[in-house]
Order: C-alpha cells, then sequence, then structure tokens
C-alpha cells in the first residue's frame, strides 16, 4: 500500500499547451512555471513544455528555480517575473541568459551601473495599469523606454507588459479601467515593439489583450482560471491527480465522534475509511466536513478534522476495503464508472476538480497545487 502520490499526466498537459494555441492562435506562449511548476514538478514540466518549442520561453518567480532548469539541461528563454532583487545578480542572469522583468527605478539604475557582464540582457518592462503591485506608473514609461534603449547591459528593446488583476471575474469593474489604461500606454509605445498583458483568466476573457505574449499558468496545469466556468467547460483536463490509500476501516456507531477536537459526531451507525494523506503532505487541513473524495469513482464526505498525515471519509453502507486508492482531486481511474460525474470532455472516468476542493478549504487552486510537500511521491504518465 503506498501513502500519498500525485499522478502527473503529460498528456492533459500536451491538451491544455493545444487549448492555448487555440485561443490565442496569433501570440507567442510564455509558460509559467513557477513554484515548482505550481506544485507539478519543475524539470519534468519544462522539458514536456519546451520540447518542439511547444512554448517560446518559460516564466519564473526566483532566480534559484531558473537556475534549476539551466542546469537540467533546458536552454530556451526564462524570465523573472520580479526581476532581480539586488545587484550582484546580474552577471548570474547574464551567463545564464535569464530575462528580467524591470519593474522599479532602483532596478533600473543597477542595470545602469552594472559592469563587465558576459553579454547584454533581454528585458521586460512592467507598467502598473491598476493592480498596484508591481509596474513602473504610465507616466514613467516613455523615460524608462528611452533610458532602456541608451543602455549597454540591455539588448534589443524592452517587451512592455502589464498584469490585470480581476481577470478571473468578467464583470468586475476594475477590467475596464486597466483596459483603457493599457490602450494608452500602448498608443505611447510603437507599434514595432511587443507587449504581454494576458495570464490564463485575461487571455480566455479578453483576447483583445493577448498581444505579441501570453503568460498562462494556471490553464496548463487544468484548473479553471475563471469564476464563471469549470475546467471541463473550458476543455481543459487536470493535469495533477493527487492519490493517497485508505490504510484502515472501521465501523462506528451513532453519536461516536471522529478525529481531533471530537468535532463530527456521527448521526448513525456507519463505516469510515482513513486515508493516509494530511496537511503534512500539502492537503488543506481547512478542508471542510463535506469536502468530497473519490474512490472508486464514487464520492465520499471527509468528516472530522484533517491531521497531519491522515484524514478520515464517511463510506456509508459501502464494502471499501484498506488498500483502495483515494482521489482527493484529479481523475478517479477506478472501477466504477457507471456513477461517471464526468462531461464528454473528461474521458469518462470521474473527475474532481482542484478548483471545487479549493471552495470546500475557502481558498483557490493555485495554493492547493503549489502546496503539495516534498514527501509525496510523483509519477509522471502520458
Ligand atoms: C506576471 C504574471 N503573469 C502570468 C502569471 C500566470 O497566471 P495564471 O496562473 O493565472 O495564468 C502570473 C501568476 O501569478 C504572473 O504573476
Amino acid at each position: 500500500m503506498r501513502s500519498a502520490w500525485a499522478r502527473i499526466d503529460l498528456g492533459g498537459l500536451r491538451h491544455n499547451m493545444a487549448r492555448v494555441k487555440q485561443l490565442a492562435p496569433h501570440s507567442r506562449i510564455l509558460g509559467i512555471v513557477k513554484a515548482n511548476a505550481y506544485g507539478h514538478g519543475l524539470v519534468e514540466i519544462a522539458r514536456a513544455l519546451t520540447e518542439h518549442d511547444s512554448v517560446a520561453a518559460l516564466g519564473l518567480a526566483r532566480i534559484n528555480e531558473a537556475l534549476r532548469l539551466r542546469q537540467a539541461g533546458i536552454s530556451c528563454p526564462i524570465v523573472l517575473l520580479e526581476g532581480f532583487f539586488d545587484a550582484h545578480e546580474l552577471p548570474l542572469l547574464a551567463a545564464s541568459q535569464l530575462q528580467p522583468v524591470i519593474h522599479t527605478e532602483q532596478q533600473l539604475q543597477m542595470l545602469e551601473r552594472a559592469s563587465g557582464l558576459s553579454a547584454p540582457l533581454k528585458v521586460w518592462l512592467k507598467v502598473d495599469s491598476g493592480m498596484h503591485r508591481l509596474g513602473i506608473a504610465p507616466q514613467q514609461l516613455a523615460a524608462f523606454q528611452q533610458r532602456l534603449r541608451a543602455c549597454d547591459n540591455v539588448a534589443g528593446e524592452p517587451i512592455l507588459m502589464s498584469h490585470m488583476a480581476c481577470a478571473d471575474e468578467r464583470g468586475h469593474a476594475q477590467n475596464t479601467h486597466q483596459q483603457a489604461v493599457i490602450a494608452s500606454i500602448r498608443a505611447l509605445t510603437p507599434p514595432s515593439s511587443l507587449a504581454s498583458f494576458a495570464n490564463s483568466a485575461t487571455l480566455i476573457q479578453f483576447p483583445e489583450l493577448q498581444a505579441d505574449w501570453v503568460r498562462p499558468g494556471l490553464m496548463l496545469y487544468g484548473a479553471s482560471p475563471v469564476a464563471e466556468k469549470n475546467a471541463a467547460e473550458l476543455d481543459l483536463k487536470p493535469v495533477m491527480t493527487l492519490c493517497a490509500s485508505v490504510i484502515a476501516t472501521r465501523d462506528i456507531k451513532a453519536g461516536e465522534a471522529v478525529g481531533y477536537g471530537a468535532h463530527w459526531v456521527s448521526r448513525q451507525a456507519t463505516r469510515l475509511g482513513v486515508v493516509a494523506i494530511g496537511y503534512g503532505d500539502g492537503y488543506p487541513r481547512h478542508a471542510r466536513t463535506g469536502t468530497p473524495v473519490l474512490i472508486n469513482g464514487k464520492r465520499y464526505p471527509i468528516v472530522g478534522r484533517v491531521s497531519m498525515d491522515m484524514l478520515t471519509v464517511d463510506l456509508g453502507d459501502d464494502d471499501i476495503e484498506a488498500g483502495a486508492t483515494a482521489v482527493l482531486w484529479g481523475l478517479d481511474r477506478g472501477l466504477d464508472t457507471s456513477r461517471d460525474e464526468t462531461s464528454e470532455h473528461s474521458d469518462s472516468r470521474a473527475v474532481l476538480h482542484v478548483e471545487e476542493v479549493a471552495a470546500f478549504a475557502d481558498t483557490i487552486a493555485y495554493e492547493l497545487l503549489c502546496n503539495i510537500a516534498q514527501r509525496v511521491d510523483y509519477e509522471y504518465v502520458e
């Protein structure tokens, strides 16, 4: 019996990649693989995304992840979405051909003052169009572009970029505001200079913002980036299936409490399954009683608190034995396909979307995916 493992479906990843191409046929793809490829395994995902030049570049937030990719022989362009943090990192960026995003005056000065770089850097220039997290003000754009063009440490024209704060909610007023700001900054840049404004939600909801480069992350991993549609409706396939074994079953009587804090008390006699996964594996401790788990294609509710290494599900009258596989999210290849809850897009296997589980734990799919702990085994399948 195995404890917890993540099955990563590279065929699903390729399918989602093809969906990005279908939705944004005129844009180059900057595949976002930060945070261990959203928990899917940095090097394996980067290899799969870069084979046959499927993506034109990879995007990361941390230099250490970029260096891991270079050490693994990944040679495609790599963009550092927060740029560099200190001047001493610049020689490393030049030597490893990493492309920083410039978003502050300080970074620009470090770049202007650097000497002895092995090669000039290709850079991206981030403008704050209203998210107010990273980026220079639109009024600073012309001056920054001029200084970057004049800087010997910069190769070619900077690629203009900005990020949308609310693209997951199509009708949010912030979208109209940011679109107007983006239109105004585009009007200030020469048509020959390239631009990028779209993460997954933006490229789906606002095709007019796809521009020269799209920057999909979440949708590559098969989760829905938009509030109104689930992954199946967007024709995205879950890439990660998180599994664990049922390691024990026990019958309890009505009125008996289960787990830490005696938090949940059974109303009737029932059978419990103890599943070998907990918050020590990255499964969210805040998943409420009622959060679904799939076993043999059927949904069972978690009951009681999730503990570090285990959680319990209410199996009712079902005859499930220790050794069965529980699917915490993803595709269940279990035996009972008669209770198939899938759409035509999910290969007629039962599916539990990570977004659904996230809602039960008051969080988002991003957090669940990138929180998978190191002790979880990974297997890569086609
Ligand atoms: C600048 C930037 N672009 C693209 C992405 C990818 O976003 P998503 O995973 O929503 O597609 C991120 C993710 O946080 C980001 O920070």
